[in-house]
């Protein structure tokens, strides 16, 4: 059976949660590759909503095995908090399905200060980060300073890294940046007994998953953020600080390339960002009020409000390209429901010339407009649509003309929050 990963086509936000939620009643491990708790996914089940930002969304079914890849950062306090949570409302989390690599990164206090004391500073050039210390985390491991699950729980090396580290981050946050120091004991004595709690949860996630394809189990790597975020594929430096595109998982949990199978690309109807960065598409006053009231487009993480424009397929082809998406989730297909007219970006004008591909460099994004292709709208609601052939004319349009765009066929149509309100064109992998 095949390994399938779920990436974001977009600017992250596309409803993978929802959409890896519904994969992973098919699969036997669900495992997150990067990222941390600056991702905020969300499923709706029985008239609840659940945001996950650290755990993978397979955690909501019992019978799945969840995995936290190396490639994921972690921010200790608010993993044990999502893993309380979730407890309290009746879903079961213990070591028998939930396993944390040994090699993750932690979020150190010094983190989170140096990603919201740096964004004060850049004013008007600020990136716009959810300020839960992601880039200074993944800046820590590839400068390799970096504090690991396994060291935090072997007390020796933790104490010795954290001084070594502290000495240097503490000159940097007082005379640099103008805030900490941090003090030793205290995050040596948090942060240990965080590494308690979470010693039973450690185990070897690379091994795990090489032995499940060995007898055959069928697993799904859940993407976070979106391509467009990405930090190599991404609108850098407007980007997040880790390989969000289905490039990821190997270097994020271990596996090898020939292990993976499917790319399943969530793409929502129309376009949101939260942050600072280029956006052709995006809309201002009536229609991206709309669309973002229609679509509850305020932040899972941050409770920002999500910035909203029109599908643009010049950045979907181009992350069709870079991930090797094999189909479609399309997502949130019901907002579009009531507008007159629909539009999809189809070229960039930039500097009087009409563009085709995705700019390289963000540089020519931003003086990128948007070309559109206007197609008349519907007025019906979708959300109790079971079947393709039920859709609207004008919506089954839309549909169509994206996978004629894209040459990428839609296996899913979502079209409502809950986890029934979905459709299939055609079956998963086929
Ligand atoms: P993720 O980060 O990609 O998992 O997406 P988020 O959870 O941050 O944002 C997606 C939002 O859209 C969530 O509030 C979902 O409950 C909601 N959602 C997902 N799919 C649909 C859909 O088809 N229609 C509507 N109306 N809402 C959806
Ligand atoms: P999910 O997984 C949307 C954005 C931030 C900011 C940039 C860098 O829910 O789709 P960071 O804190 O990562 O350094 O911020 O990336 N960003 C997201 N936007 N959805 C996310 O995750 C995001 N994670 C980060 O808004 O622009
Ligand atoms: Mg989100």
């Amino acid at each position: 059976m095949p390994n399938v990963v779920v990436v974001g086509t977009q600017w992250g936000d596309e409803g993978k949660g929802r959409v890896v939620d519904l994969i992973a009643e098919k699969v036997d491990l669900v495992v997150r590759y990067q990222g941390g708790n600056n991702a905020g996914h969300t499923i709706v089940t029985n008239g609840k909503s659940i945001v996950l930002h650290h755990l993978p969304s397979g955690i909501l079914r019992d019978d799945k095995v969840s995995l936290i890849g190396n490639g994921v950062v972690i921010d200790p306090k608010i993993l044990l908090e999502e893993i309380e949570a979730l407890k309290k409302s009746g879903y079961s989390v213990s070591p028998d399905n939930l396993i944390i690599s040994d090699k993750v990164h932690v979020i150190m206090p010094y983190h989170k200060m140096i990603d919201i004391s740096r964004e004060n500073l850049a004013g008007n050039n600020k990136i716009g980060t959810t300020g839960r210390g992601i880039g200074p985390v993944y800046e820590d491991k590839y400068g390799r300073r970096g504090i690991k699950l396994s060291d935090l729980v072997n007390p020796d090396t933790f104490s010795k890294r954290l001084k070594t580290v502290l000495n240097e981050r503490n000159l940097y946050l007082t005379k640099v940046l103008g805030s900490g120091p941090v003090d030793f004991d205290e995050v040596y004595n948090e942060y240990t007994q965080y590494g308690k709690e979470l010693k039973p949860y450690m185990g070897d996630v690379s091994k795990i998953l090489f032995d499940s394809i060995n007898s055959d189990k069928d697993i799904l790597f859940e993407g976070a953020q979106g391509t467009l975020l990405d930090i190599d594929f991404g609108t850098y430096p407007y980007v997040t600080s880790s390989n969000a595109g289905s490039g990821g998982v190997c270097v994020g949990t271990g596996v090898a390339p020939k292990s993976i199978d499917y790319v399943v690309g969530v793409t929502k109807a129309y376009t949101t960002r939260v942050g600072e960065g280029p956006f052709p598409s995006e809309e201002t006053g009536e229609i991206e009020q709309r669309l973002r009231e229609e679509g509850g487009e305020y932040g899972a993480t941050t409770g920002r409000s999500r910035r909203c424009g029109w599908l643009d397929v010049v950045a979907l082809k181009y992350a069709i390209r870079v991930n090797g998406i094999s189909a479609f989730a399309l997502t949130k297909l019901d907002v579009l429901s009531g507008f007159d007219t629909v539009k999809i970006c189809t070229a960039y004008k930039c500097n009087g010339s009409l563009i085709n591909e995705f700019p390289g460099s963000t540089e020519v994004l931003e003086n990128c407009k948007p070309v559109y292709e206007e197609m008349d709208g519907w007025s019906e609601e979708l959300t109790d649509i079971k079947d393709f052939d039920e859709l609207p004319e004008n919506a089954k349009k839309f549909i169509l003309r994206v996978e004629e765009l894209t040459g990428v066929p839609t296996w899913l149509v979502s079209i409502g929050p809950s986890r029934e309100m979905y459709f299939e064109l055609r079956e998963l992998y086929s």
